[in-house]
């Protein structure tokens, strides 16, 4: 046994967030690259290829899990493809081409890119729930260090929990949004250097950046104090191995400020290889 090939007992016992960790780690590291790359090459996939994770699905099921969830069904998904190819048939992946991007969608998705700025002043309108949620889904699709998902959040309107946030540099508000992790993913592969980890949740935070603007809000990266962050952990109660990370707050921007000019890429490359 390995560190990654556990006992079935060893699966059945971890609490559900690490096995369904370990679930698309295995997912996605004895699968899912071996599929693509075989697909693309033309190339005949092991019929044992699938094992590892056919296993998994049976332990998924043993533990009375919904086999209605995403990480399940991604990896019947990719079992299917599998086995197809062990079959020497091929597979059609263009179901799953993204549609096109037009010229204006690319033009629009850089003056997103662009046009996106530090707000810090908000109008008092309220934001809904519902675009709250479609800005938090954007950072859910942020790319992920071996598929682990770490990132939750915390959404914190100013006007229902007032002072939480004190002690930050600006007033904020009037909805945080806060990512936080559940540490416990990372178990799932001893090998991802920690450093990925906080990369996880700035790629979370970039996407609920854009997406606010793009969503008709601005917001604002900002810093935790420590206090901030014991407020936090102690008014929700989090577990610790879940820990607010960092945060963004959205509204209705009720400032244009001048954008920060950046350097040039010329500027910036310190080489070409
Ligand atoms: C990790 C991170 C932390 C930040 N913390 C703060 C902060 O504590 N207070 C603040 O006013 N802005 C904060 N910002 C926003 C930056 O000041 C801002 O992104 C930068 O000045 C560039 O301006 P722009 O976002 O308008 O392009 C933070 C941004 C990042 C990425």
């Amino acid at each position: 046994m390995s560190e990654f090939n556990l006992s079935e007992q060893a699966y059945l016992d971890m609490d559900e967030v690490e096995f369904r960790a370990r679930f698309r780690e295995r997912t996605h590291h004895t699968l899912e690259i071996q599929v693509y790359h075989a697909a693309y090459r033309n190339k005949t996939l092991s019929n044992r290829q699938a094992d590892t994770v056919k296993k998994l699905c049976r332990i998924w099921v043993k533990r009375g899990i919904s086999t209605e969830q995403h990480d399940y069904k991604t990896a019947q998904k990719l079992i299917e493809f599998a086995e197809a190819m062990a079959a020497e048939k091929s597979i059609d992946l263009s179901p799953y081409a993204p549609h096109p991007v037009s010229k204006p969608q690319e033009k629009s998705f850089f003056n997103i890119i662009h046009e996106r700025r530090s707000v810090r002043e908000f109008k008092k309108d309220r934001v809904g729930d519902e675009l709250i949620d479609k800005i938090l889904d954007a950072g859910i699709w942020a790319a992920h260090s071996c598929n682990l998902q770490s990132i939750r959040y915390l959404v914190v309107r100013e006007e229902t929990s007032p002072g939480l946030f004190r002690g930050s540099d600006i007033p904020g508000g009037p909805v945080h949004l806060v990512i936080c992790q559940d540490f416990r993913v990372y178990r799932a592969n001893p090998y991802n250097p920690v450093r990925n980890r906080l990369l996880d949740a700035g790629a979370a935070a970039q996407n609920i950046a854009l997406a606010a603007h793009a969503a008709g809000l601005e917001g604002v990266w900002l810093t935790f104090t420590d206090k901030i962050k014991e407020r936090l952990i102690k008014k929700f109660d989090l577990p610790e191995y879940v820990e607010p990370v960092t945060y963004v707050d959205i509204g209705y921007g009720d400032q244009t400020p001048y954008p920060l000019l950046r350097p040039q890429v010329k500027d910036v490359v310190l080489g070409r290889g």
